[in-house]
């Protein structure tokens, strides 16, 4: 597996394998990999002949007051599991080869990332969608991987690519959860044992909310506030949101008619997580 820092090192080969008419898979992660990311990754291989792993902390979509300094790290580990998985090149950029010293261009998607996620993190989705367009251009990839963890950023990129007519097919795939329920993440990894046992409270209430609406409940506040009781009942955790909203919009619902995406995030100690379902 080839371990590239460079841009034009990455360019280089993208160039050769577009020359012998090779597809192109990226998978753009920040790094720390778990059984999230590997999913995406096997399944890049699966369906591409060639696969581009960006392993990068990217530094624009982190606020002010968030974990840009501590997010973990660990790109030794990062490079094996990539490679057992068949990964063809691992990109592992410094900010300065991606920004700079001066960067003025921005991408961006409005009013899809004004809601959930969006409402405390305002700049948060302008630095992902600034991101993975340089990934999508870096890589010229034919298919991009993305987990529905994430699925306002999902949803958010689908729609750059549709609006902005990228040359490329965005694919999203399930979530992956710990025997418990507890979806995988990276910032697992910064629960205390008695916060990881806490964090279980996500997935618990979410299951309940599934049941409601699989019942037929449709009045959303009314499954909006059975989550929320479920979360509270929780001492370690501190609700961001609780939201039912149309799974395309990403705007809250009153009462389901269609697909619908039930979100939240919510801190337990001092790590914010956020998980989801989706009901077609
Ligand atoms: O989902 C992530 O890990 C990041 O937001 C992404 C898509 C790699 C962009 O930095």
């Amino acid at each position: 597996m080839i371990i590239a820092e460079k841009i034009s090192e990455v360019k280089k080969y993208i160039k050769e394998w577009k020359k012998a008419g090779y597809s192109i898979g990226l998978v753009p992660t920040m790094g720390y990999l778990h059984e999230g990311h590997a999913s995406l990754i096997e399944r890049a291989v699966a369906e591409n002949d060639k696969v581009v792993v960006s392993d990068f902390v990217n530094p624009i979509q982190f606020g002010a007051n968030e974990d840009l300094a501590t997010y973990p790290r660990d790109f030794d580990a990062d490079c094996k599991l990539c490679s057992e998985l068949g990964a063809d090149l691992i990109f592992h950029p410094e900010p300065e080869e991606m920004y700079g010293d001066a960067f003025y261009s921005y991408a961006g998607v409005n009013t899809l990332s004004e809601g959930l996620c969006g409402k405390s993190r305002p700049t948060h989705f302008n630095g992902v969608c600034t991101v993975v367009t340089k990934l999508f251009n870096i890589s010229e990839a034919d298919r991009a991987y993305f987990g529905e963890k994430d699925f306002q950023q999902l949803a958010i990129v689908r729609r750059m690519v549709k609006d902005l007519n990228y040359n490329i097919e965005i694919i999203g795939c399930p979530i992956i959860r710990e025997e418990d329920g507890l979806a995988k993440s990276s910032r697992n990894s910064y629960l205390n044992p008695e916060e990881r046992k806490a964090a279980v409270i996500l997935h618990k209430a979410l299951t309940q909310g599934k049941e409601m609406i699989c019942s037929g409940e449709k009045k959303a506040e009314t499954i909006v506030k059975t989550i929320t009781e479920i979360i509270e009942s929780e001492p370690l955790s501190k609700i961001d949101y609780v939201e039912l909203v149309d799974s395309e919009k990403l705007k809250p619902v009153k009462t389901i008619e269609g697909p619908i995406l039930t979100a939240v995030a919510v801190y337990i100690g001092k790590t914010r997580l956020i998980d989801n379902f989706f009901v077609d």
